[in-house]
C-alpha cells in the first residue's frame, strides 16, 4: 500500500522514486509521515543543539549534509543525500554543490569580516541554503535548523522561534508571510 501525499503551499512535491524511499512501510496517511518526521527531527535537533561545533566543521558541505541525514534518517532512505531532480524551486540538480560551496565561503567571509551581524548573516544563511535546495524534501526545516545552529555558534543564543513551535508546518498567515519573505 502506499501513500498519497497532499502539499500545502511553499512545499516541494516528491517524485515516485522519492516517494518509493520512505523506509517505513507501516505509513499510510500525510499525519502519521509527519509523525514520523517530527520525532526524527527532534532528536536531530537535542543532537545539534546540544554539542560545541568548530566553525570550521560547521560550515562545511559535509555537515550540512549530516545535519540533513540526522533529521530524516529514520524515515527516507535519501536522507543526507543530494537531490537528482529538479524542483520548482532550487538551483539546477548539477549546479548543487558549486552553488553550496560558493554559499559557505560567503559565509565565512562575513562572518570574519563582520560584513553583517550575526542575526542577518544566519537569515541570510538559511535564505540562501533553501534558495538552492539540496535535498528532495526537508529543505525548510533542515535550513531552519542549520540557522538555529549558526545563531547559537555566533552569539552563544538559542535559535530562531520562527514563529513559535511547529506553527509553519500547516497553512496559515505565518506560513504565507514566511513563505513571502
Ligand atoms: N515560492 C517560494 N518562495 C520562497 N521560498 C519557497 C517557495 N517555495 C518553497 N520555498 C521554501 O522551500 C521550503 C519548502 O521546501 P521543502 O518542502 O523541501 O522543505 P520542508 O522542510 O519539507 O518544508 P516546510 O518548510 O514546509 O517544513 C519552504 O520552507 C520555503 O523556505
Ligand atoms: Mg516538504
Amino acid at each position: 500500500m502506499g501513500i498519497k501525499l497532499d502539499y500545502i503551499s511553499g512545499q516541494t512535491p516528491l517524485n515516485e522514486i522519492e516517494i518509493s524511499g520512505l523506509k517505513i512501510k507501516t505509513i499510510t496517511t500525510v499525519g502519521e509521515l509527519n509523525e514520523h518526521e517530527q520525532n526524527n527531527i527532534e532528536e536531530a535537533f537535542h543532537w545539534a543543539l546540544n554539542r560545541k561545533i568548530p566553525i570550521k566543521t560547521l560550515l562545511t558541505r559535509e555537515w550540512i549534509f549530516n545535519v540533513h541525514f540526522r533529521m530524516f534518517n529514520k524515515v527516507w532512505d535519501w536522507a543526507g543525500e543530494k537531490r537528482t531532480s529538479n524542483k520548482n524551486i532550487g538551483v539546477d540538480k548539477y549546479s548543487i554543490d558549486p552553488a553550496l560551496i560558493h554559499m559557505l565561503d560567503d559565509i565565512k567571509y562575513w562572518i570574519i569580516n563582520r560584513t553583517f551581524d550575526p542575526v542577518e548573516i544566519a537569515v541570510r544563511f538559511k535564505h540562501r541554503l533553501v534558495s538552492i535546495h539540496c535535498f528532495p524534501n526537508g529543505n525548510g526545516r533542515h535550513a531552519r535548523l542549520c540557522a538555529d545552529i549558526l545563531i547559537k555558534y555566533l552569539t552563544g543564543q538559542d535559535g530562531f522561534t520562527w514563529g513559535s513551535h511547529n506553527s509553519l508546518y500547516q497553512e496559515s498567515e505565518l506560513r504565507t508571510t514566511y513563505i513571502i519573505a
